[in-house]
């Protein structure tokens, strides 16, 4: 009863922030992503009578028990579904490092649920998978269908789940993130989506989305990559707008943040098209064309940033043959 899958990490052009059921993690607002392809979690999964409690390891490294009680909780999840009551070992590595803002939570509870689901038989559609890694963490659910995917908000669990608008082979956008710190942020978004509704801003920021949403699809339907990234920049400063704003507040940017931000718009004034989007962290995911990323990688250099994961659109969280142990 082992299996093993790869999941992608995902950047929301539309974010998700704020809840409104915490357990069930039923977000406020649809959100839209692309899947990440050099930003992945691989995680085997073995459930086994061996075992006496639950296991779970980063690389060689056994996770302490305050670390790991979300990853037990899906587990139990799992094995209440499975209706099975093994307990499982569970090895899991990140291709970028954890708790920079760039997703892991997403790819990593992605990949567990697919390989736990795999693991302990369950056969579940793709629908069915979803809403599961969405249990997780909510933005889990838009890792595990292929390319450019929506997130539903709606009512009720049964239906909120992500699903592909057009496959990974659709845009050959670039992600390329900077990334300007490895420190694990000392709030995580769980705790700060508590807050959002505590904003000034958030209810405005409800308000407008559809219109907001409607304008994006629109963009990405027709590769109009300037009015895409100006959505995608729009969206992203006013989710941290309501976050700087929200009681207490977060504060993810740095100040090479800030400087980078000015850097794009700089490139921008020179002619280079090219976006920059963030996530609940310092790092900035700057969104070009193909066509653009050579000029670009060049821009970021000459300001002095080296550290970078380069992104193409990447295929949905699935199995594979090799297991980590
Ligand atoms: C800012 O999915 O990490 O990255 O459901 O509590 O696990 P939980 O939250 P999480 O929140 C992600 C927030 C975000 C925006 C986004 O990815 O849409």
């Amino acid at each position: 009863m082992k299996a093993t899958a790869i999941a992608p990490a995902n950047i929301a052009f539309i974010k998700y922030w704020g809840k409104k059921d915490k357990a069930l993690r039923l977000p406020r607002n649809d959100s839209i992503s692309m899947n990440l392809s050099n930003a992945t979690t691989t995680t085997t999964v073995d459930f086994s009578q061996d075992y006496v409690k639950d296991e779970i390891y980063y690389g060689n490294q056994k996770m302490d028990d305050g670390e790991t009680g979300r990853v037990i909780d899906h587990l139990e999840r799992v094995r209440r579904l499975a209706k099975k009551r093994l307990f499982a070992r569970v090895i899991t590595k990140n291709s970028f490092p954890k708790g920079t803002g760039i997703a892991s939570s997403a790819s990593g509870f992605a990949a567990l649920t697919l390989a736990a689901a795999a693991a302990s038989g369950l056969k579940l559609s793709a629908k069915q998978l979803s809403i599961l890694a969405r249990l997780g963490s909510g933005s889990a659910c838009r890792s595990m269908s292929p390319g450019f995917v929506e997130w539903k908000a709606a009512d009720s669990s049964n239906n909120s789940y992500a699903y592909s608008l057009y496959s990974e082979k659709y845009w050959n956008l670039r992600d390329i993130i900077i990334v300007v710190s490895e420190e694990k942020k000392s709030i995580t978004s769980s705790a700060g989506h508590e807050n959002a509704g505590s904003s000034i801003f958030f209810q405005a920021r409800l308000e407008n989305l559809p219109q907001r949403i409607n304008k994006l699809k629109e963009a990405l339907k027709t590769k109009d990559i300037k009015t895409f990234g100006n959505l995608a920049e729009e969206e992203a400063i006013e989710l941290h707008a309501v976050m700087m704003t929200q009681k207490p507040p977060l504060f993810y940017w740095s100040s090479k943040t800030l400087e980078i931000i000015k850097y794009v718009h700089i490139w921008r004034k020179e002619g280079l098209p090219v976006y920059f989007t963030l996530d609940a962290g310092p790092n900035v995911h700057l969104i070009c064309e193909e066509k653009q990323e050579k000029k670009v990688l060049q821009k970021i250099k000459n300001s002095g940033y080296k550290n970078m994961i380069i992104n193409n659109p990447a295929a949905g969280a699935k199995i594979i043959n090799k297991h980590l142990f």
